[in-house]
């Protein structure tokens, strides 16, 4: 059954803004005509914007794990011998993409629930016989709320001499990847996250610097090609048929999120997450990542006490809350509960889901 009314917390798709939606019912135009290229091309600069990048933002419509397969054939080669750094579900799917394109893939995986750690991640390079083409690596891990320390890893690879890589699709707009600055050379986004867009566009921001890794790539693509992206995007079109009433939306985000200021926006997804984890440690209830450095401020998971069955709440706020939250994935799934405040969310979001689960916890999953 659909409601109508129903508090949208799960880690993607997040709640889409009334003027997103005002945006996207736009009627549909040429996406071969002007108007189109008027909205692309402003587009394209404020995806510059959030991005902070000089190089270019390419946009297809597309699952984030699009994005993560585009920036594997654009910059790989078959053969080529690449470090993936995993701290949970999302970092292993980055790496077995690569592995079925035929690429030597080296892992180094942290527990999940942990960040990666810049010492380890220098060490590991020092010991390769050559360096890496590329390290792939997660920004924010979605299964389990870590955030990486990108800006120390950063300057560890690219002295290395090796490319890097981040999936962001759960960190864009949250936090801070300032890419120009922190010299990263390719990055992977989505819409259904921090931008909030409904699902269906896949975004790769390039760096200058790196392009030239793309047209020396030897790797078969059609529908990831970003030169022909490229070409296309120099006259403000795309190779395909664009998701036009998406880019509707995403422009109206984009425009919002600029207005109110990147660092005003990282500032209050901080904020979000502060009031969560204190709020749940109130109810007894303890975040998977203790240290606070590594503490996403996209979503927060939250260990489920013992006694406490995890699908049990989950169900209680879905049907007597309206509050959907995410369960946990592989072998946190039943140990966990993930709550999701990127994008569109309130503090009085966190204030309810954190009475709904008060109530629950107080009196016992036997009477839900
Ligand atoms: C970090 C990360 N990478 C990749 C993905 C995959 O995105 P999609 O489900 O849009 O393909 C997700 C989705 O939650 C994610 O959070």
């Amino acid at each position: 059954m659909f409601s109508e009314k129903e508090l949208l917390l799960v880690p993607g798709p997040t709640p889409i803004p009334p003027f997103v939606e005002r945006a996207m019912s736009r009627p549909v135009i040429n996406h071969r005509g002007p108007a189109y290229e008027q909205l692309f091309a402003t587009l394209q600069e404020k995806l510059k914007k959030v991005f902070q990048v000089t190089g270019e933002v390419f946009v297809f419509p597309a699952a984030g794990t699009g994005a993560l397969e585009a920036m594997t054939v654009n910059f790989l080669s078959p053969g080529d011998a690449v470090l993936v750094i995993s701290i949970g579900f999302f970092g292993d799917r980055w790496g077995e993409i690569a592995e079925r394109f035929g690429v030597q893939v080296t892992w180094l995986k942290f527990p999940w629930g942990e960040a990666a750690t810049p010492e380890a991640i220098r060490e590991f390079l020092k010991k390769a016989k050559s360096p890496y083409k590329a390290v792939l690596i997660t920004m924010n891990e979605t299964s389990t709320g870590v955030v990486n320390p990108l800006q120390e890893i950063a300057p560890i690879v690219k002295e290395a001499g090796s490319l890097l890589l981040v999936d962001a699709i759960s960190g864009l707009v949250a936090m801070p990847l300032p890419m120009d600055e922190w010299k990263i050379d390719a990055v992977a986004a989505a819409s259904q996250k921090a931008l909030m867009t409904p699902p269906g566009i896949a975004l790769v921001a390039v760096r200058e610097a790196a392009w030239k890794f793309v047209e020396e790539s030897r790797m078969p693509r059609y529908y990831w090609d970003l030169r022909l992206a490229r070409s296309f995007q120099s006259h403000h079109q795309n190779p395909y048929t664009p998701p036009v009433s998406l880019l509707f939306g995403l422009d109206a985000a984009l425009t919002a999120i600029l207005e109110e200021g990147l660092d005003q926006v990282f500032d209050r997804h901080r904020r979000l997450r502060d009031l969560l984890r204190n709020g749940a440690r109130h109810l007894g209830l303890e975040p998977l990542v203790s240290d606070d450095r590594f503490a996403s401020c996209s979503l927060t998971a939250l260990k489920v006490p013992e006694g406490v069955s995890a699908a049990q709440l989950i169900q209680t706020l879905r049907h007597q809350y309206r509050i959907e939250v995410a369960g946990g994935q592989e072998h946190l799934r039943g140990k966990i509960i993930r709550i999701s405040h990127m994008g569109w969310v309130h503090e009085s979001d966190i204030h309810l889901v954190l009475a709904a689960l008060g109530q629950i916890l107080t009196k016992g999953s036997s009477q839900n």
